[in-house]
C-alpha cells in the first residue's frame, strides 16, 4: 500500500474522547500504560497540556480515507533531560532527537501495513525540521511494535531503546 494512503492531522480536543477509548483498549493499555491508571491520565494530560508543560510534545490522529484510525506524537528529547538520562543514557541537544510513540486505535486496521506507514511519516516531519535522531523505548516484548521499528531501518541499542539516525 502506497505510504501517501494515510495524513498525519494535529489532534485537536474534539479526539480527545476518542484517543481515551483507544487508550482502555486492551492491546493498547498494555503497552500504553503499563504503570496503571496514573498512566493513563497522565496520557490525557499530556495530549490536552493542561499546563503547557508538554509544548514540546506534537500529537497526531491518523487519518485513512478521512476515518481516524490511530495516533502517533513526536517530542523534542532535548525537553525531558531526567528521562533521556535514564532511558538512553544521555541529555540531547534541543532539536537533535526526537522519541515517537504510535497506536492503530481501529482494530479493523491492525496488521495491514499501517503502523509501519505512520513511523515512516513521523521521520519524514522530524526530517522537515532539521531532527538528527528518532528513538523509541518499546517494551521488549511488544513484538509488532519492535517489527514495525526494525522494519522502518531503527536499530537495538538495549531493552527498550531503538535509534535511527537520520
Ligand atoms: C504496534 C502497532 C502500531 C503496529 O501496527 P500495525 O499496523 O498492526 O503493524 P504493521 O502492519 O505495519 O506491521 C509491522 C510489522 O509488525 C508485524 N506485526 C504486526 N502485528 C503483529 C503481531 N500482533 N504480532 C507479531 N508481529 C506483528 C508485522 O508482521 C510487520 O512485520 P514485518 O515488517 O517484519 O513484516 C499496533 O500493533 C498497535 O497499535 N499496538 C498497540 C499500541 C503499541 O504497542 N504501540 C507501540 C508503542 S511503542
Amino acid at each position: 500500500m502506497s505510504k501517501n494512503t494515510i495524513v498525519l492531522k494535529p489532534l485537536s480536543d474534539e479526539d480527545i474522547n476518542l484517543f481515551s477509548n483507544w487508550l482502555d483498549k486492551d492491546y493498547i493499555y498494555k503497552w500504553f500504560c503499563p504503570d496503571g491508571d496514573e498512566q493513563r491520565a497522565d496520557w490525557l494530560d499530556e495530549v490536552r497540556n493542561v499546563d503547557s508543560k508538554h509544548n514540546h510534545f506534537n500529537h497526531f490522529i491518523v487519518n485513512h480515507n478521512d476515518i481516524k484510525i490511530g495516533y502517533c506524537l513526536y517530542l523534542d528529547l532535548h525537553f525531558e533531560p531526567e528521562y533521556s538520562l535514564e532511558n538512553y543514557g544521555k541529555t540531547f541537544d534541543e532539536g537533535y532527537a526526537f522519541e515517537i510513540g504510535f497506536l492503530i486505535g481501529n482494530e479493523e486496521y491492525l496488521n495491514k501495513g499501517f503502523g509501519k506507514m505512520i513511523v515512516n511519516k513521523l521521520e519524514a516531519k522530524i526530517i522537515e525540521i532539521g531532527g538528527k535522531e528518532i528513538l523509541a523505548d518499546p517494551d521488549e516484548e511488544n513484538i509488532a511494535s519492535i517489527k514495525t521499528l526494525l522494519s522502518n531501518g531503527f536499530i537495538r541499542i538495549k531493552d527498550g531503546d531503538y535509534r535511527k539516525s537520520i
